[in-house]
């Protein structure tokens, strides 16, 4: 089969399409012929080398983490999936295996049967952006109608997710994003949106009882300027060091810094189940077949655009 693998960190010109055998699958296990992958940062920072502590330095490395496509081979201790059934789901560990793929061999635990609403290019889009907004929501605590919440960087995939979920939760959400994502935000539910091209979010007048960043520019004492005294700041970027910096900040301020560290599970899965039901948007910007790989990835890492990027097989 081929897969989509790199031997050398570096720009998107280090994928390469390799020629692998097709897995096998142990006996707890479920063989998928991928329909479907989408596009997130991380691929790019870890392909990078900007997550080295979690990634490791050793080659050949894969790529893509959340996937859609058809079960092809169901392992000997697998209960509740059978050959053709459409399904979508997330690698539990990129460092052994990736979506860019023509098949993958995966955890009967990592993947979900795909709602019949919602195409392939959807469904995997769903598992790294949604468990991190659940995540992310389960951080902030109580939230009503009175909760006051700017998410900065409001229309990638994350926030896209996010802010449908805030607002069914009642919050006010002030959106940052740039012109092109506007629409999209209020759209989504976001109560203001703030253009970050024609406007410095951090100079205004406004404090908020949560601020979240998605864009990866506003730290943690950026943010404070626009938070009140006992507000948190969800932060789902941090560098390694702000993982133990935070627990310190927080014995001494009441801004706290929180960490966002999402791990997508059958805990989150059924929420965005039922949030899919509910007629969850998620905007598919742009579809490249498997082929185009290298442009995929260099699209998707330019940014400017809202939803998600994915790569469609046949
Ligand atoms: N910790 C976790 O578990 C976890 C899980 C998922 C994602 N993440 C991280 O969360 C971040 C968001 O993920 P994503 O998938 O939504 O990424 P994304 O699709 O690339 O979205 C990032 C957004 O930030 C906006 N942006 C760029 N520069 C900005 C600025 N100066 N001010 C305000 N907004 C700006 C972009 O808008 P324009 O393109 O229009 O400029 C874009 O909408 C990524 O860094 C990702 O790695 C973390």
């Amino acid at each position: 089969m081929k897969a989509i693998m790199y031997q050398a960190f570096g720009n998107a010109d280090v994928l390469q399409m390799v020629e692998l055998l097709k897995p096998a699958i142990q006996s707890g296990e479920v063989l998928i012929k991928i329909k479907a992958l989408s596009i997130n940062p991380m691929d790019w920072k870890i392909r990078k080398g900007e997550m080295k502590l979690m990634s490791g330095t050793k080659f050949p490395k894969y790529t893509g983490a959340d996937f859609s496509g058809i079960v092809e081979e169901v392992g000997s201790s697998v209960p509740g999936f059978k050959k053709g059934d459409e399904v979508f789901g997330v690698v539990k560990n990129m460092m052994k295996e990736g979506a860019s793929a023509e098949y993958i061999a995966i955890a009967a635990s990592q993947i979900w049967k795909k709602p019949s609403n919602i195409t392939f290019a959807q469904a995997a889009s769903l598992p790294v952006v949604g468990t991190a907004a659940l995540t992310a929501i389960e951080k902030m605590g109580r939230i009503d109608s009175t909760t006051t919440i700017l998410v900065n960087g409001a229309t990638g995939g994350f926030g896209m997710i996010l802010l449908q979920l805030l607002k069914q939760k009642g919050a006010h959400v002030t959106a940052v994003t740039s012109s092109n994502g506007t629409a999209f935000a209020k759209r989504w539910g976001a109560d203001m949106v703030i253009d970050y091209r024609t406007e410095e979010v951090l100079s205004r007048k406004e404090t908020y009882d949560i601020v979240i960043d998605l864009s990866g520019k506003m730290g943690y004492a950026d943010a404070k300027q626009v938070m009140k005294p006992d507000s948190k700041f969800l932060n789902p970027t941090p560098k390694p060091i702000e993982i133990p910096a935070s627990l310190i900040q927080n014995l001494f301020t009441g801004k706290k810094h929180v960490i966002v560290l999402a791990d997508p599970s059958t805990k989150y899965t059924n929420d965005l189940l039922y949030a899919v039901g509910q007629g969850l948007d998620i905007e598919i910007h742009k579809v490249f077949p498997f082929h185009a790989f290298k442009e995929a990835y260099r699209y998707a890492e330019r940014g400017g655009y809202t939803g998600k990027v994915v790569i469609e097989q046949q």
